[in-house]
């Protein structure tokens, strides 16, 4: 089976990448290299260094590859510069995205598999949050990409091209080869072990009075492997839908924080710092509906197994893949 990639040179999908050579799928990778890194695509993908949004390009690959399934991980995916450059998420997420999606439906693909977020809920009514709660976006990023499950379903209707789209909680973690590698980086645990490391002179905190039991925000933190197999899980189930990955288990920025601690041995400095705008207290999945319909069970759910895989990684590589 032949798979194009997009984005198949950033974090979650390089892992992804990696995961299906390893299960024997032959793999295209399209990735405008903005955010991408050379060095994270596997040796034995195919790279196209190119943009989704161009038609001929993204045709050209569908034609030369005979490619039978997209993933699509290519997208802008900051929460903070969407809200200040929202015409760039518009256009990058939802136009781009429309390219690639029309142009696979016209040359027949039958399945795309779509990298989508649990931004697309907003601040939650309910927890753990069910795929059925209400979306209500906060930020231009989540409304992109809920824009983008809206069109897939109704491509689906009319196009039979079948549609998962999969709503990630925290991505964390590393697999042996390939990690988590920003620029700027605003992931909790990547800077924590910044701070580890010494990169970092502190670790600010934002916000300790949420009503949580030790004032800070709680995530699902998922592992990146496991994000990866949950997609080749739904390349291979048939029929549409939408589902969350998550681990079903929230831990607090402390919590984090010690986790990391106790992983390197290394105490963290700490400041509290005032809230981040748009931060819900508290995100956690329910991931029933992946589990009962996908056959997904998240292989790495504790903490310090998920923040002891990135730490690995960040010692062999603490520079980063150093290729910018
Ligand atoms: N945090 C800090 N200090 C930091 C960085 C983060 O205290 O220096 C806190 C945040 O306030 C938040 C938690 O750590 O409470 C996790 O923050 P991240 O930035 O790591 O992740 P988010 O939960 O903000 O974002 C993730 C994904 C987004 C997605 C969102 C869904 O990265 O793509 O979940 O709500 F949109």
């Amino acid at each position: 089976m032949n798979i194009l990639v997009t984005g198949g040179a950033g974090y979650i999908g390089s892992v992804t990448v990696e995961q299906l050579i390893e299960q024997d799928y032959r793999v295209v990778v399209i990735d405008s290299m903005e955010r991408g890194h050379k060095k994270a695509v596997h040796p034995d993908a195919t790279l196209v260094e190119g943009n989704i949004g161009s038609k001929k390009t993204v045709a050209d690959i569908l034609r030369n590859y005979d490619i039978d399934a997209v993933m699509h991980f290519a997208a802008d995916s900051l929460v903070g510069e969407s809200m200040e450059n929202p015409a760039k998420y518009f256009h990058n997420n939802v136009t781009c995205g429309l390219t690639l999606m029309h142009t696979a439906a016209e040359h027949g693909v039958k399945r795309f598999i779509l990298s989508s977020t649990a931004a697309t809920y907003g601040e939650p009514n309910e927890i753990p949050i069910p795929e059925t709660h209400p979306n209500a976006p906060t930020n231009p990023y989540g409304e992109s990409k809920l824009m983008l499950e809206k069109i897939l379903k109704w491509f689906y209707q009319s196009y039979g091209m079948q549609y998962t789209a999969l709503r990630y909680f925290n991505a964390c973690g590393a697999s042996k080869r390939f990690g988590e590698d920003h620029d700027p980086e605003t992931h909790l645990i990547p800077l924590v072990l910044d701070a580890a490391t010494g990169k970092r002179k502190f670790i600010s905190v934002f916000g300790d009075d949420y009503p949580t039991p030790d004032g800070t925000c709680i995530r699902d933190y998922i592992h990146v492997i496991d994000l990866a197999k949950a997609h080749i899980l739904a390349l291979n189930t048939d029929g549409s839908g939408i589902f969350n990955l998550g681990n079903g288990q929230g831990f607090s920025v402390k919590e984090v924080i010690a986790a990391v601690e106790l992983v390197t041995g290394k105490k963290i400095a700490v400041k509290i710092a005032p809230r981040r705008a748009g931060d819900p207290a508290r995100l956690v999945a329910s991931s029933e509906k992946a589990q009962k319909e996908l056959g997904w069970k998240p292989l790495y759910p504790s903490l310090e197994d998920m923040v002891g895989t990135a730490w690995k990684w960040k010692c062999a590589n603490p520079e980063g893949y150093k290729d910018k």
